[in-house]
C-alpha cells in the first residue's frame, strides 16, 4: 500500500456541526482541545478537565442502521480517534441565524444564566434530551443536566427551565425527533442531511500492531494520564474492534466489552428482567460520562470502588478476554490480584462479560454510600445476591468496595452464610468473618473505622431490604 493512502486510513474524518474535518493530529487529543484550539470554536468551555463540571459539554451523533443517535460527552474526556464517523455538535452548530432556539429561550426566561461559563453546557445536555426519542419527564429533563454544575443561579432557575423543556417535548413526534425539531426551530436545516454525510465517510482503519495503548471511553484515562496518551500508539475500544451488544438467552446476559453504561441503562430487555438495575445505574457517575464509560473499562481500571465490579462480582460474572489470538474464560472473582494489578497479560482485551440475571428466588441488593448521591465515587459500596429455602441460605454472595486494594469478593462471608439458617448467631458470626476479610484505609472518603461500620451497616441493609420485615427481629438482636 502506498505511503499516501496508509496516511489517509489513519486520518480521522468526522462532520463538525456543519462541516466534514479530517485530520491528522494526534487521535489522543481531547476533543475539547480540537474544537477550541484546532477548529477555533470557543463555545465550548474549558472548566475542570476531568469529567465533573459539565462546561465543555457537546453532543455526539452516531449512526446506527437509517437513524443518527445524539447523546451528551464530556469533550474533555472525549478522545478525538472515537469522533471518527461520528457527528460532533458543540453549542456553535445548534445556533439559529436570527433568533434563540426554544431550549435557549426557556435558559433566558427562567434568568437560568448569570455570568454564562456553564450555559453552553447546559444547553448542550438539554438539545440532547430533545434529540432522543421519547419523551421526557420533568424529573428526566432534571437529570439530564446531573453532570453540569452552576456556581452562580443555584439551580431552580435552571429546573424551571427544565420544566418548560419537559412540557415542549410532550408535543414531539418520537418518531422522527430531528425533523421535528428542525421544523420547529430547535435545530438548524443542516441537521437533516447529517445521515447522508455521514455515509461518506470510509470506516476508521488501523492494522497497526505496534498499538501500546488500549482505550476505551477514556474517561478514566483521560483523567489518569492525559499527557501520556499523547505518547502511545493508541488502539480504540470502537470503530468495530469490540463487540457493543447486550445478548440475553433465557436469563443468561452477555455484554460486549466496549457497551457503554448509558447502553445497559437505557436496555429495555435488559431492564426489564432485572429492574433494579436501572436505579443503581443511576448512582454511576453523571449522563454523560455514562454515555462514554464502558462496562470493560470500569472492570479493567481496577478501582477499589468500582460500581460496576462489585455489582458483577456478586452476580458471579465471568469475563472472556482474547490474546494473540486466544480466548480464555475467567471468573471475574478472580481477575484483580492486587491495587491496579489484573490477572490479565499486557494487551489482552476483555471481549465480554456474562452473568445470570437473579431469577424470582435469587435476591439482589447494591448498596453505595458516597459524600453526595449523585456524580461522586463511594465511600464504600457493596452488592448481595442470596437465595433462599425457607429461612436457609441456599446460595449467597457478597461483594464490596472501598475496604480493601481491589473491588473485594467476601469470599469467606459467602462461603460461611451457605447453607446456614438465617439467625441472629448467624447474622453476627458473618459480620465477625466478614470484619476480618476487609482492610480499609483512613483516606479522604472517611476513616478505615468508619468503613468498617459502613460496610456492617450496609450488610444489615441488603438483610433488611432483600428479606423484609422478618428480619428486623435480627437486626435487633445483632446490635
Ligand atoms: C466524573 C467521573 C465520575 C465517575 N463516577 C464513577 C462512579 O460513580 N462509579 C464508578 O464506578 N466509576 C465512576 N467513574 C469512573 C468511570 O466510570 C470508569 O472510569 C469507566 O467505566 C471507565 O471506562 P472507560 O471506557 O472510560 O475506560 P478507559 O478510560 O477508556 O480505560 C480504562 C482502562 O481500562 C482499559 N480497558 C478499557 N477497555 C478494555 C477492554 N475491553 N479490555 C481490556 N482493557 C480495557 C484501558 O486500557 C484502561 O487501562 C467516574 C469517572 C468520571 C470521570
Ligand atoms: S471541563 Fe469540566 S467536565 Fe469537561
Ligand atoms: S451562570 Fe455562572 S456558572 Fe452558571
Amino acid at each position: 500500500m502506498y505511503l499516501v493512502e496508509l496516511l489517509q486510513q489513519l486520518m480521522i474524518s468526522f462532520i463538525l456541526n456543519d462541516r466534514l474535518v479530517t485530520t491528522n493530529v494526534n487521535p489522543g487529543m481531547s476533543l475539547l482541545d480540537f474544537i477550541r484550539y484546532e477548529a477555533g470554536l470557543p463555545g465550548t468551555k474549558i472548566g475542570c478537565r476531568e469529567g465533573d463540571c459539565g462546561a465543555c459539554t457537546v453532543l455526539i451523533g452516531e449512526k446506527l442502521s437509517e437513524r443518527v443517535n445524539y447523546r451528551s460527552v464530556t469533550s474533555c474526556l472525549y478522545p478525538l480517534i472515537n469522533a471518527h464517523g461520528n457527528h460532533v455538535v458543540t453549542i456553535e452548530g445548534i445556533n439559529l441565524s436570527n433568533s434563540l432556539s426554544p431550549v435557549q429561550q426557556a435558559m433566558a426566561d427562567h434568568a437560568a444564566t448569570q455570568c454564562g461559563f456553564c450555559t453552553p453546557g447546559f444547553v448542550m445536555s438539554f438539545t440532547g434530551l430533545c434529540m432522543n426519542h421519547e419523551t421526557p419527564t420533568i424529573q428526566q429533563a432534571i437529570d439530564a443536566v446531573a453532570g453540569n454544575i452552576c456556581r452562580c443561579t443555584g439551580y431552580k432557575s435552571i429546573e424551571r427551565a427544565a420544566n418548560d423543556i419537559a412540557l415542549l417535548m410532550q408535543e414531539k413526534d418520537v418518531t422522527d425527533p430531528i425533523g421535528w425539531l428542525v421544523g420547529k426551530g430547535y435545530l438548524p436545516a443542516y441537521f437533516i442531511d447529517i445521515p447522508d454525510k455521514l455515509d461518506k465517510i470510509e470506516p476508521y482503519s488501523d492494522e497497526s500492531e505496534n498499538h501500546t495503548l488500549f482505550i476505551a471511553g477514556g474517561t478514566d484515562l483521560m483523567v489518569q494520564q492525559p499527557d501520556n496518551i499523547y505518547e502511545q500508539e493508541i488502539n480504540s475500544a470502537f470503530h468495530g474492534k469490540l463487540p457493543q451488544e447486550i445478548t440475553i438467552n433465557d436469563c443468561t446476559c452477555t455484554i460486549g466489552g466496549a457497551t457503554r453504561v448509558n447502553e445497559l441503562l437505557t436496555s429495555t430487555e435488559l431492564t426489564s428482567k432485572f429492574p433494579q438495575l436501572r436505579q443503581y445505574l443511576m448512582l454511576v457517575s453523571s449522563e454523560p460520562v455514562r454515555n462514554m464509560a464502558t462496562i470493560a473499562g470500569n472492570i479493567v481500571n481496577a478501582s477499589p470502588i468500582g460500581d460496576l465490579s462489585v455489582i458483577l462480582l456478586a452476580l458471579n460474572a465471568q469475563i472472556t478476554s482474547i490474546y494473540k489470538g486466544k480466548t480464555r474464560l475467567q471468573p471475574l472473582n478472580e481477575l484483580f490480584k492486587g491495587y491496579k494489578q489484573l490477572n490479565l497479560e499486557a494487551g489482552e482485551v476483555i471481549q465480554y462479560i456474562t452473568f445470570e440475571i437473579p431469577k424470582n428466588n435469587t435476591l439482589f441488593n447494591f448498596e453505595k454510600v458516597s459524600k453526595r448521591k449523585y456524580l461522586d465515587i463511594a465511600s464504600v459500596n457493596t452488592a448481595m445476591s442470596i437465595e433462599m429455602q425457607n429461612n436457609t441460605i441456599k446460595k449467597c454472595s457478597i461483594s464490596a468496595g472501598g475496604v480493601a486494594p481491589i473491588p473485594l469478593y467476601l469470599h469467606k462471608t459467602s462461603d460461611f452464610l451457605k447453607g446456614k439458617e438465617l439467625n441472629a448467631e448467624t447474622v453476627s458470626q458473618a459480620v465477625e468473618i466478614m470484619q476480618s476479610e476487609i482492610s480499609p484505609i483512613s483516606d479522604i472518603r472517611g476513616s478505615a473505622e468508619y468503613k468498617r461500620l459502613l460496610l456492617r451497616q450496609l450488610f444489615f441493609g441488603h438483610l433488611q431490604k432483600l428479606l423484609g420485615k422478618e428480619f428486623e427481629l435480627f437486626l435487633n438482636l445483632t446490635r
